[in-house]
């Protein structure tokens, strides 16, 4: 039983073993065509490859020159790696509660919390959900701050027409197990700016100012310089051969996720829950979870409990609210996190089904199955 699992073939399997057989399992040439596929799929001018999310929203803030006395806006409710690279740069997380529709930051918050320290917004498109980008950017421009968009649930999202990731100056992609696009772990800083990408580049391994592959192929000198004091944050050619055979089927599994959505939207629309809502027309939802509010009368740690152990049915949190987190509470980072309203509520009441192409019929309808009987049983209820 897996949450969201990946949609994976022969085809995977076939170009994970070549990079094997071939002997080149580090960054290679299959980095460099996953890159270029990205780059010319999704419309931006740089692509860096990287081992995560995380490493992409970390090197961003770096490359931007954000540290020490500076102050990041984010949403309060996202995965705590959103969080956590802002802290890790040594720059203070700001929360804004969300907006109740869509769950996303919600910008009339935003404005409240900028200061001169504010160097930088990091919206959150949740759940593939496209946050107001007309509002944020012009916050952002207005007040002369960068916007970094965590694209962890939205490489497929649209605002009003355009690609998400290509408001602000980096969006950073996440191609974790779970997510559209799945590798294992994984993501992908992209930009329109070369300066930054350069920087992301040169930053995710070591400083180097020459990779192995460029180093080793052809009549390019072996030796390199360090030019900066990096990371290893690289990702590598096994990872990047999956992504190549993700990314030429992803039509395929967005219209299976599309038709598992619309079953699940259909057979709960009458239940006394908070049903997931969709952007209007010219705004694409990337549909990557599929993420419900349960009736305040249950009680979700025995809601989760009992699907889990008696009917062995998966259910997820996305996300407890950030400030409920024990290291944030210690570290008493969030003055204002009782005014979260919003995002507190939610944090303690939603919960996502299994959405994936590779999630089949059978599994769909028993998760239904379950969470209607569940909705029904006096057991869970806050007493
Ligand atoms: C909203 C959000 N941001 C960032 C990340 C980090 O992604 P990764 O696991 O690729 O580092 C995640 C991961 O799920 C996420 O959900």
């Amino acid at each position: 039983m897996k949450f969201s699992p990946p949609f994976y073939g022969q085809e995977e399997i076939e170009s994970t073993a070549r990079c094997i057989t071939n002997g080149w399992t580090g960054s290679g040439a299959k980095v460099i065509e996953f890159e270029k596929l990205v780059q010319n799929n999704n419309g931006f001018e740089n692509a860096v490859a990287l081992s995560s999310c995380t490493a992409a929203l970390f090197l961003s803030l770096k490359a931007l020159g954000i540290g020490p006395g500076d102050e990041v806006i984010t949403t309060a409710m996202t995965f705590c790696s959103t969080i956590n690279v802002i802290i890790h740069v040594g720059a203070k997380p700001v929360l804004c509660d969300i907006d109740p529709k869509n769950k996303n930051i919600n910008p009339l918050e935003i404005e409240k919390k900028i200061n001169d320290k504010t160097k930088a917004i990091i919206p959150v498109h949740y759940t593939g959900f496209p946050c107001e980008m007309d509002s944020i950017m012009k916050i952002a421009n207005r007040n002369k701050i960068y916007v970094v968009e965590d694209c962890a649930h939205a490489f497929e999202t649209f605002y009003k027409g355009q690609r998400c990731g290509s408001f602000g100056i980096v969006g950073c992609y996440s191609f974790y197990a779970t997510k559209n696009i799945a590798i294992g772990e994984g993501g992908m800083a992209v930009t329109n700016n070369s300066e930054i990408a350069k920087k992301i580049r040169i930053m995710s391994l070591h400083g180097l100012s020459k990779d192995a592959w460029k180093r080793f192929m052809g009549n390019e000198k072996r030796t390199y310089d360090v030019v900066d004091i990096g990371y290893k944050f690289n990702m590598t050619d096994m990872q990047a051969s999956i992504g190549i055979c993700q990314l030429n089927k992803l039509s395929k599994m967005t219209s299976i996720r599309e038709k598992i959505w619309d079953t699940y939207m259909n057979s709960i629309e009458e239940e006394e829950v908070i049903l997931p809502s969709l952007p209007n027309n010219d705004s694409i939802h990337a549909k990557h979870l599929f993420n419900i509010g349960l009736p305040e009368y249950i009680n979700r740690d025995k809601f989760l409990e009992k699907a889990n152990f008696q009917y062995e049915t998966l259910f997820a949190v996305h996300y407890n609210s950030i400030p409920s987190f024990s290291i944030y509470k210690d570290l008493n980072i969030f003055e204002n996190a009782n005014e979260l309203i919003v995002s507190n509520n939610w944090g303690k009441r939603n919960i996502s089904l299994s959405l994936s192409a590779a999630v089949e019929e059978s599994e769909v309808e028993k998760s239904i199955k379950v969470l209607k009987k569940l909705l029904k049983d006096p057991e869970i209820r806050n007493l």
